[in-house]
């Protein structure tokens, strides 16, 4: 029996020096794959890539990737609405869409970029995004059909429901 404890030790201890020795933690990644992941977006807009578009470049663009699965007018099929239910969420039947719901328009175009379409993320460029998430916001009456969203101007929208949202971090620090 104490044989046994001994071995048992000796083979964790083992175990111990030749993971201090070789941590086999993986590779060192090189800065191209960390750029191609670091992808998160601020609410206020830090890390916006440059480009630009319109939500009038955006509806061919919409038709053909998006409007499947979210509708022809966000209405929502086998995706969810991405427009409609403003003032519903205080209601009995709450609808949270793009419009009714999310704080910061910045997120929309992390969202899209990151993880549309369902089928094919990671698949649009910069300035396709751009153009989509303007085509969201205009189908939801946020934007105007010709308003440019970049870097500098996607930031300063006002969603509709941002005052819904109470930001924890900022109330923690008072
Ligand atoms: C193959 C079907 C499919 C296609 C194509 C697709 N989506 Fe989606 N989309 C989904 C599904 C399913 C979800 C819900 C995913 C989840 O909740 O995890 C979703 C979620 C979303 C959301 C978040 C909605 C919310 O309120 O949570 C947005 C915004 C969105 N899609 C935009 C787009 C855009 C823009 C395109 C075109 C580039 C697109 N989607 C193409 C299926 C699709």
């Amino acid at each position: 029996m104490r044989g046994a404890v001994v071995a048992a030790v000796a083979t964790m201890l083992c175990a111990a020096s030749a993971a201090a020795a070789a941590p086999d933690l993986g590779e060192i990644v090189g800065a191209d794959t960390v750029a191609a992941s670091d992808l998160g977006i601020g609410p206020d807009g830090a890390n916006l890539p440059p480009g630009r578009g319109t939500a009038l470049d955006g509806v061919d663009l919409y038709v053909d990737k998006c409007a499947a699965c979210h509708g022809l007018r966000g209405e929502g099929a086998s995706g969810p609405a991405l427009v409609g239910g403003a003032g519903s969420l205080a209601s009995s039947k709450p609808l949270k869409t793009v419009g009714s719901y999310w704080p910061y328009a910045t997120t929309l175009f992390d969202y899209i970029r990151r993880a549309m379409p369902y089928d094919r993320p990671l698949s649009l460029t910069d300035d396709e995004t751009y153009a989509l998430t303007a085509y969201v916001l205009w189908a939801n009456q946020i934007v105007k059909r010709d308003t440019v969203l970049d870097a500098r101007s996607l930031p300063r929208i006002r969603m509709p429901n941002r005052d819904g949202f109470v930001d924890a971090w900022e109330t923690k620090q008072q």
